[in-house]
């Protein structure tokens, strides 16, 4: 590492990105050392936060900082296993739910092509992150199914890949702790939808895991956080130069996010919408989360060398959902991580929200919304769609709030839809009832309802990859 010849402050790192100065190496080093030793402030690096959200970064500043987040703890080293190993992340979304499904839909082909020593030839080594602003988090999700350890330690992590082809963790205070510290931060602080923090925060827990290949899902429209296209093309090529430069190959495909992806949005919620898929029940609303799942986990089984193409690789994944192979493995994964499995076992249902097998039902409150007029669904503000399922109760309002498993909301709709006055339009689920009210005039406000049927945008708008 570079040593600085002067000691170095913060306050005079603050001040130079505040003035639009450029910040060295070793200043990128003090800021991202600080933040993890807790000599830095959370006060401090908020301020150094925003004045890189407004003044940005350059792509010597951005190299920097991913790296130094990379290596600011510990990281992950699959290479004696000798497999493929292969990630996908998404930049986040309402009711993007796709790595449930995705580790173990690779999971299983990896375990139907094994390593001559008899590991899985293809491995997962996923590090998630919990709800952020508007959108869902993975660990959040995966929480609500009771004993699941989102915070394995190393040696656990490489033993359940090892075996099960897949495992999702998260941050630790000693695997890319500086992301877990300014991830918690940003959430609170407006700082969110900056394409240079994006890029450093999914970047440098991706390149911790020392993966082969790695396919981003960049969304791009009213659920996003960059909402014009040139943002999320923007944001996608910084990612994809971020991971080449890295040395691992990196694909992004740039996704449509006008409406929340399938039937469900909220923790357990998508769990259960997960494994209906995965146990063969697929409802109608959960349609396009089955295509772009596939699409994506097409895209890594050709990257892995399993299908010639990312088509056939889209094909390969749905054989394996509907085989039940995916299924399979998603419960030797949660099993693996302390889950308790017998939770899938039978879907009960209070007011229509699915519970947890076997778990004492707690008390949940619903209120559906209704079309107030014919014709067609045609828009609605995906961004405040997320923030109704949030103060529901399933996102936090500080850092380290718990969230609830059950709260969310139920799709009975989706875009181009025909509708009639009167029909089911979105039922809003939570475990206080006071908290039904203002999300229900926030979807009341947003949704769109026309006499003509919009113009929708195809799932995937483009691929961007190095070469
Ligand atoms: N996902 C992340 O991991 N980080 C972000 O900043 C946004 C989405």
């Amino acid at each position: 590492m570079t040593q600085p010849t002067q000691p170095l402050h913060i306050v005079d790192i603050i001040r130079h990105k505040r003035d639009g100065l450029p910040l060295s190496t070793a200043e990128i080093q003090h800021f991202v050392h600080g933040i993890v030793d807790r000599s830095i402030t959370d006060a401090q690096a908020s301020a150094l936060l925003m004045a890189i959200y407004l003044r940005g970064l350059s792509p010597q500043e951005l190299a920097a900082l991913t790296t130094a987040m990379r290596f600011s703890g510990e990281t992950f080293d699959a290479t004696p296993l000798h497999t493929f190993t292969i990630d996908k992340h998404s930049t986040g979304g309402v009711g993007d739910k796709t790595s449930l499904l995705i580790a173990p839909i690779l999971a299983a082909a990896g375990l139907a092509a094994p390593t001559p020593a008899g590991i899985p030839g293809i491995c997962v080594p996923m590090i998630s992150g919990r709800s952020l602003g508007h959108t869902g988090g993975t660990l959040d999700k995966l929480e609500t199914i009771p004993g699941f350890n989102t915070q394995l330690p190393l040696p656990e992590f490489f033993d359940t890949l090892k075996t099960c082809g897949a495992a999702l963790i998260g941050q630790t205070p000693t695997l890319v702790p500086a992301d877990r510290i300014l991830y918690a931060l940003r959430d609170h602080i407006g700082t969110i939808e900056s394409p240079n923090l994006i890029t450093a925060s999914i970047m440098s827990k991706k390149l911790a895991e020392s993966l082969n290949a790695l396919v981003l899902d960049v969304k791009t429209g009213s659920g996003a956080f960059m909402k014009s296209y040139d943002d999320s093309r923007h944001l996608a090529s910084l990612m994809v130069q971020t991971g080449t430069l890295a040395g691992t190959r990196t694909v992004a495909l740039l996704t449509t996010h006008d409406q929340p992806i399938g039937r469900f949005a909220g923790n357990w919620l998508e769990v259960q919408e997960c494994v209906d898929i995965m146990q063969q029940v697929r409802h109608p609303m959960s349609a396009d989360l089955i295509e772009l799942t596939n699409i994506l986990a097409g895209s890594m089984l050709h990257l892995a060398g399993q299908a010639d193409s990312p088509q056939l690789g889209a094909a390969l994944s749905d054989e394996i959902l509907r085989s039940g192979a995916a299924y399979r493995a998603w419960l030797s994964i949660v099993a693996a991580q302390g889950g308790d499995i017998t939770v899938f076992d039978t879907n009960t249902s209070q007011n229509g929200h699915p519970s947890r097998s076997g778990e004492p039902a707690s008390r949940i409150y619903s209120r559906t919304l209704v079309a107030a007029t014919s014709g067609y669904l045609a828009s609605m503000d995906c961004t405040q769609v997320g923030w109704a399922v949030q103060r529901l109760g399933a996102g936090r309002t500080k850092p380290g709030d718990p969230v609830s498993a059950h709260a969310g909301i139920e799709m009975h709709a989706k875009l181009g839809q025909r509708l009639t006055h009167g029909q089911p339009l979105i039922t809003l689920f939570s475990e206080d009832e006071s908290l039904l009210a203002e999300p229900h005039h926030m979807l009341q406000e947003t949704l769109q309802i026309l006499p003509a049927p919009p113009t929708l945008q195809p799932i995937i708008r483009e691929v961007i990859s190095a070469g």
